[in-house]
């Protein structure tokens, strides 16, 4: 069964507990056991945690195992296993704590599996380094301040990479505009780009004297100039563009199906509410 109740208990000899509900199936082969054996889970385990945690089913049905050391079916591929000898059994109100002795420990490191507030995930090592801020804090609380800094924190790992396609950040969103619409004015690139124009007027001059564009002018109107990719500045963007789209679906994979929706559904509000403020990003 999928137990989140696992504690440590001591060195020597070394032991181990977790608890049984009274009410579970499982409950008293589990008590009535001489051995069991501890799986922890990884990160991408996450199914097998349901498998484990449904009443009912056979939940080893297509599941390669076989007996460890004690007896107790171990779950073939799966790491760092706990196998333990009972040692104690206590009454532990409608659940029965069970405490194992550890005879023999299978050894694998990997990112674990983390139950927290009715949900399974995983830690998520950026925002472990990431400075903490406290839940009462102006800032945890300011939605520009929130959404700036998820913006740093989504895009400082892809824009870290640019350099690997020699491209700066502005050159980055010129190039990744235009290659999604042909013949943007300048007035309209900065829009999309969110970059402002007598700053983006030098990216460019700099992009068109390396050749990575052109400005050509319209034929009906000689005023209204419009910008090009050229062929070396779709070759250069389009690594980068392949980088990017990976970057996103690790980042998505971070997150449920439902958070994916909420997140873009909320997002979108906020776009959608937006009435022309143009300030750089
Ligand atoms: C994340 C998670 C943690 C769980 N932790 C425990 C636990 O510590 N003890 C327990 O008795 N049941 C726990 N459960 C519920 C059991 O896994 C579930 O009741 C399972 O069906 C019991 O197996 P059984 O039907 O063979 O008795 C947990 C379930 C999940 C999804």
């Amino acid at each position: 069964m999928t137990a989140n109740s696992f504690s440590s208990v001591s060195l020597d000899p070394p032991l181990v507990l977790w608890s049984v509900a009274k009410s579970s199936p499982s409950h008293d082969p589990f008590v009535e056991a001489d051995a069991f054996a501890i799986h922890f889970l990884g990160a991408d385990h996450g199914e097998l945690a349901m498998r484990f945690g449904r009443r009912g089913s056979d939940k080893f049905a297509d599941i390669a195992h076989a007996p460890g050391i004690t007896g107790a079916p171990l779950i073939e591929g799966l790491a760092p296993i706990f196998e333990c000898k009972t040692w104690a059994r206590y009454p532990g109100g409608d659940h029965t704590i069970l405490v194992g002795e550890v005879v023999r420990f299978v050894e694998r490191n990997h990112d674990p599996l983390v139950f927290h507030s009715g949900q399974l995930g995983r830690i998520d090592k950026r925002q472990r380094q990431a400075a903490p801020l406290a839940s009462d804090s102006f800032a945890r609380n300011y939605l520009p301040y929130l959404l700036a800094r998820a913006s740093f924190n989504v895009s400082g790992e892809f824009h870290a990479r640019l350099k690997e396609w020699d491209l700066s950040v502005p050159e980055w969103r010129v190039l990744a505009c235009l290659s999604d619409v042909e013949g943007l004015s300048v007035g309209e690139l900065a829009a999309m780009a969110l970059m402002k124009q007598p700053g983006l007027t030098k990216v460019l001059d700099r992009m068109e004297s390396d050749d990575l564009l052109k400005r050509k002018s319209a034929s009906s109107d000689r005023r209204r100039v419009t910008l090009h990719l050229t062929a070396k500045g779709r070759a250069r963007v389009k690594p980068a563009q392949k980088a990017a789209l990976e970057h996103e679906a690790s980042l998505l994979s971070r997150f449920s199906e439902d958070e994916r929706a909420t997140i873009k559904y909320a997002l979108d509000l906020l776009i959608d509410s937006d009435h022309g403020d143009d300030s750089e990003q």
